[in-house]
């Protein structure tokens, strides 16, 4: 889904705006015995609309990764930019904002709240954000895309683990964010759900232009992706861009 631009003249393509940028970061957390290395020194570039697979062993940093792009946590040092604009620097209050325009995420351990319904959960970022009353109709299409036409009132104690995660997954879209970020969104998921799952991804990405970075053990939704970037031990040990992909 990544649109290189053509210069006439030459022929030579222009790489496509970055979307999100990441340099030199690294996240060191100090526990009383010791210092852990989470992230060594990470430099990557996403343009927009791409669709980035994050692979890697367990431990490897790809949830700290994905935490840093939305803002939940701070770098050690480094940068992150999303559309240029730097959010290591930003106060809470600022990072929110942010997030709120841009950012969908979908935790690997879900985060629903206990006390509100399927629907309820999925329209809560867009009310958070003041555009509740329009987006109404969007919640309940995605929780019908996602298979959960009939859970629209369940809380999450009355749903099954893989339907959670696609509650989790209809929330992260409900504002139309231009980036998702989503860890493990097929993790929970049999094979049809995950099919319908991943069907929703790519559809967003064509149609919305939504640029999808997704932490995935999973090699089906992986195949799906322009690029593959795989980390070890807090660095990036391979980063791959799909042959069809400019
Ligand atoms: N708050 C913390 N304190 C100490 N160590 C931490 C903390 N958070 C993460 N780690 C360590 O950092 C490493 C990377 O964690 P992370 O959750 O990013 O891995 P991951 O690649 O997402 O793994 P998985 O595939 O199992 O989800 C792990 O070794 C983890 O134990
Ligand atoms: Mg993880």
């Amino acid at each position: 889904m990544t649109d290189a631009i053509q210069i006439p003249s030459t022929g030579v393509p222009i790489p496509p705006p970055s979307i999100i940028e990441i340099v030199h970061l690294t996240r060191t957390i100090d526990t009383p015995s010791h210092r852990v290395e989470i992230l060594r020194g990470i430099d990557l570039a996403i343009p927009k609309g791409q669709f980035a697979a994050i692979m890697g062993p367990s431990g490897s940093g790809k949830s700290t990764l994905l935490g840093l792009l939305a803002g939940l946590d701070s770098a050690t040092t480094g940068q992150v930019l999303l559309d240029g604009v730097d959010i290591t620097g930003l106060t809470e209050d600022q990072m929110a904002e942010v997030r709120g325009r841009k950012i969908g995420f979908v935790f690997q351990s879900f985060q629903l709240i206990p006390t509100l319904t399927a629907e309820e959960n999925v329209l809560l970022p867009a009310e958070l954000a003041g555009v509740g009353a329009e987006n109404a109709q969007r919640a309940r299409d995605l929780l019908h895309r996602v298979g959960l036409s009939q859970r629209l009132d369940h809380y999450p104690v009355q749903l099954s683990g893989g339907e959670q995660q696609r509650v989790a997954l209809a929330r992260a879209f409900v504002t139309k964010p231009p980036i998702l970020l989503a860890d493990e969104p097929t993790g929970n998921l049999d094979g049809k759900t995950g099919q319908q799952v991943l069907e929703l991804l790519l559809e967003l990405n064509r149609i919305e232009g939504t640029t999808l970075v997704l932490v995935t053990h999973d090699p089906a939704l992986a195949a799906h992706a322009d690029r593959i970037i795989t980390l070890r031990d807090g660095l990036i040990a391979s980063d791959v861009l799909k042959a069809n992909q400019n």
